[in-house]
């Protein structure tokens, strides 16, 4: 269904709505036709939270209609000189008020003035004399800024938040707003503002310069529920570590690839079963302070054979494990050339795993093991951010 033909279907869902029919809304793409967040905002952080909707306005003075636009007239002769849009789009998390000024009038500057009372709307203000507002001299028109924190009061997010939507997934808060734009027109100044018309008019003809606000009410949504999705990041290098006298270092061996980091279990073949010891990362120099612990490994001998299983702790998985087993010392350190390994693919890494037996080429003496791992870490990224997602350095 096009854009077009679903908002056509949903107008005339609203018509059958209106007069009383109890019919489904066929909302196939809710995200996309009915987004009203402030979508910066929404992150993961503040799923559910309730945030000011970026265009949903309402004028409290006009039965709350709906519109986003005003018209600027000039009293004394109730002329139309402009027209003053807002909405709260900008990253800068604020009310933006655009001023306009019709054709033939240039902007010379405008005061806006705000609370959240009628009786309190000058409380704060903003004008072109003195920052607040700005004359753009390539569009003539005035943007002024009013941030949320001003209207709230509060500077942390969340406070801020709370106070713009105090009743959360509803309506907001009803701001009050006097708006004066200085015009000119063939050599002569005007003041123009907003005409607020009388609700009790249900015709809304009569409107009344004499109202020294303007009322503006909005709505808030809350954040959707934060989807995440489960990213493998490569953590590093992990070796088996039991302790100080079972464990020797890979380096003390002279043969190939053992310049590094690491160790091997020199076990009487008789302790072998259920020999546990811990999965450590970055023990550069074998310096066991520098280590992570990632988590454990242990032996199982059944006939003849040892299987090695390894359990990564919560937050690691496993990328791929190598064993050695051998009776003489080991032959080589690079993991590719020991006894046993298996490589995971990103989709089935694994926490836990248990390797297939492994024979034991003797059965008296020692047996030197190497256990080994390459270890991701497990992140959740925000469902958004999940394409084109760049692991942090680790
Ligand atoms: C607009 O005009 C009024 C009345 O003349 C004046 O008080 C005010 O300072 C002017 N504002 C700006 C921004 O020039």
């Amino acid at each position: 269904m096009t854009r077009s033909s679903t908002l056509a279907l949903l107008a005339s869902t609203a018509a059958s709505l209106a007069h009383g029919a109890a019919v489904s809304l066929p909302l196939s793409k809710p995200a996309e036709l009915f987004r009203r967040w402030n979508s910066h905002l929404c992150t993961c952080a503040l799923a559910n939270v309730a945030i000011p909707d970026s265009v949903t306005f309402q004028l409290p003075l006009e039965n709350y209609r709906q519109d986003v636009c005003y018209s600027l007239i000039i009293p004394s002769t109730n002329t139309p000189a402009g027209q003053f849009c807002w909405n709260f789009n900008a990253n800068s998390d604020a009310l933006t008020l655009d001023i306009k000024p019709s054709t033939g009038y240039q902007l010379q500057g405008a005061d806006v003035s705000f609370g959240l009372t009628a009786a309190t709307f000058t409380s704060k203000s903003y004008s072109t004399n003195d920052g607040g507002c700005g004359l753009n001299s390539a569009t003539g028109e005035v943007n002024c800024i009013i941030p949320w924190t001003d209207i709230s009061g509060k500077t942390e997010l969340r406070d801020v938040l709370s106070a713009m939507c105090p009743n959360g997934d509803r309506e907001g808060l009803i701001l009050y707003l006097g708006i004066d734009a200085n015009l000119s027109e063939n050599g002569e100044s005007y003041v123009a503002v907003p005409r607020p018309c009388d609700a009790t008019n249900p015709a809304y003809t009569t409107c009344d310069t004499s109202v020294p606000y303007f009322e503006l009410a909005y709505r808030c949504t809350a954040c959707p529920t934060c989807q995440e999705v489960t990213k493998y990041c490569s953590f590093g290098t992990a070796f088996g570590y039991k302790d100080p006298t079972l464990s020797k270092t890979l380096d003390s061996l002279s043969a190939t690839g053992c310049n590094r980091w690491g160790w091997y279990e020199q076990v009487p073949f008789a302790s072998l079963a259920g020999l546990t010891g811990r999965l450590l990362v970055g023990a550069g120099l074998n310096d066991l302070s520098k280590a992570t612990d990632v988590g454990s490994w242990t032996a199982v001998v059944a006939g003849g054979k040892v299987s090695v299983t390894y359990q990564a702790s919560t937050g690691y998985s496993l990328a791929d494990v190598h064993v050695d087993v051998r009776c003489s010392l080991p032959t080589s350190c690079a993991p590719g050339r020991y006894t046993y390994g298996n490589t995971f693919a990103a989709a089935t890494t694994t926490s836990g795993f248990t390797t297939s037996p492994i024979v034991i080429p003797c059965a008296s003496g020692n047996v030197n093991l190497i256990v080994h791992a390459a270890v991701n870490r497990v992140v959740s990224v925000p469902a958004a951010e999940a394409d084109g997602y760049t692991c942090p350095a680790m």
